[in-house]
């Protein structure tokens, strides 16, 4: 290892992957798991857009497979200006304040590359996706917030607020991942005054500015009757700031047709191009071209989510009433819907309980391999997302879109048994 960067040194696959990959160990054992770890989709349960498919094979056929333009092709990014005016009344210079890249994650690198030097803070709360890597690959110095199940594990700006005076860069998610809330409007305001105040402060001094990445890839997924908040369309001064994230990989079931889109400030977005040349992660022309189609087929596409956040629901609905039969039978189990997006919550009363093999559950981890290979089931600890408080340790991540619902309903028993042979640990008790 020596011989490696430090980078190489210090960076790993997240807890996320090393999970799956023992769970791909246990299946090619032959062993029966529902896994509900990886935020993807079982493609014959939730297929992408017909009408996507075909435009992407369209494009292929008119021999779109030359280079992508830099910044993206101009159809899509005129789309992506004309959704979030239609949607959020903000508006963007398609030609200098966006950029088209291979997925989100591109994006919040290279948005996250355009901003942080080595050093640097970047305030991001946990729970909540792969900020740490990305802070890890940028050399930036982390700061992490804790938040708690009192405000739906999303940050409040009182919390940020301690930390921002020397920060280079907050990165926000709504709706969250790992456990789909999305912020009040009230609490995103909040959030959006402080970054404005906290600015005004430093071009007094001529001091750096504090950026904010905000990444939106669930919002399209949004269920229940609740709203989804553009920052700047609460406070519009926030935007030489706010740099926004959005994709289709998850709001079209196409994780694998890496497609997503940036808009903020033109001094970032222009370096985040620069970055992105170099790295060559654009998205490929014919998706691009496909993805503007199905943005301008605006009745197909409401019908489309309409129809997949329904079957997503019922997945949900499984795995719900499975879990509240449980603790109506007085298991220390609980079930939570989200907002938004494809994972549920589950809050599992486990630690320093003892397996029938003598084993005590120390932590959310363990908990979570002796699911597997007790229960068959596969869940992501909220600890795999960066939390480490003692109250994290009860909080699981269930991706219900990986596997057909009636998949889900046959793990529901053998949840029930592993958890039933769970026993106070007598270590414990005679400590
Ligand atoms: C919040 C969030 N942002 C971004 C991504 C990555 O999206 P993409 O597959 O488009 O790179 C994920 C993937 O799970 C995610 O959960």
């Amino acid at each position: 290892m020596e011989n490696l960067s430090n980078l190489a040194n210090a960076l790993d696959y997240s807890d996320i992957i090393h999970l799956e990959f023992y769970v791909q160990e246990q299946l090619a054992k032959g062993k029966e798991i529902c896994d509900l770890i990886i935020g993807d989709f079982d493609t014959q349960q939730f297929p992408m857009p017909d009408y996507l498919t075909a435009q992407i094979q369209q494009a292929y056929e008119n021999k779109h497979n030359d280079y992508p333009p830099l910044e993206g092709v101009l159809s899509l990014r005129d789309e992506v200006a004309k959704q979030t005016k239609k949607r959020f009344n903000v508006s963007y210079n398609p030609d200098t304040e966006m950029l088209i890249s291979g997925g989100a994650r591109p994006l919040l690198y290279s948005a996250m590359l355009a901003t942080v030097s080595a050093e640097d803070k970047v305030i991001y709360p946990v729970p909540s996706w792969n900020n740490m890597f990305y802070t890890t690959m940028c050399g930036g110095k982390h700061v992490p917030i804790e938040t708690s199940e009192a405000n739906q594990f999303l940050p409040t700006a009182e919390q940020l607020q301690a930390h921002i005076s020397d920060a280079r860069l907050i990165t926000l998610c709504s709706p969250q991942n790992p456990n789909g809330s999305m912020f009040s409007k009230q609490q995103l305001s909040e959030i959006c005054d402080m970054v404005v105040a906290e600015n005004a402060r430093r071009r007094a001094i001529n001091a750096k500015p504090l950026y904010v990445i905000y990444d939106q890839v669930y919002w399209m997924l949004t269920m229940q009757e609740v709203e989804h908040y553009h920052p700047a369309s609460l406070c519009p001064d926030i935007k030489p700031y706010l740099i926004v994230v959005d994709a289709g990989t998850k709001a079209f079931a196409a994780t694998g047709i890496r497609v997503g889109w940036a808009t903020g400030p033109h001094e970032v977005i222009a370096k985040m191009q620069v970055i992105q040349e170099h790295i060559g992660a654009m998205a490929p022309t014919a998706e691009q071209l496909a993805t503007a189609v199905l943005f301008q087929n605006e009745a197909y596409l409401q019908s489309y989510l309409a129809g997949f956040k329904e079957k997503i629901l019922t997945s949900m609905a499984v795995l719900h009433q499975g879990v509240q039969d449980m603790k109506g039978a007085g298991i220390a189990i609980d079930s939570f819907i989200p907002n938004a997006g494809i994972y549920m919550t589950l809050k599992i009363d486990a630690i320093n309980m003892e397996t029938p093999d003598g084993n005590v559950l120390e932590n959310a981890d363990q908990v979570s391999r002796y699911l597997i290979d007790s229960a068959g089931l596969a869940l992501v600890p909220f600890a795999s997302f960066g939390c480490r408080s003692k109250a994290s340790q009860l909080w699981y991540r269930a991706a219900v879109c990986t596997i057909s619902p009636s998949e889900i309903e046959a793990a529901l028993p053998r949840l029930q048994t592993a958890l039933l042979a769970l026993t106070e640990s007598k270590l414990l008790l005679e400590a």
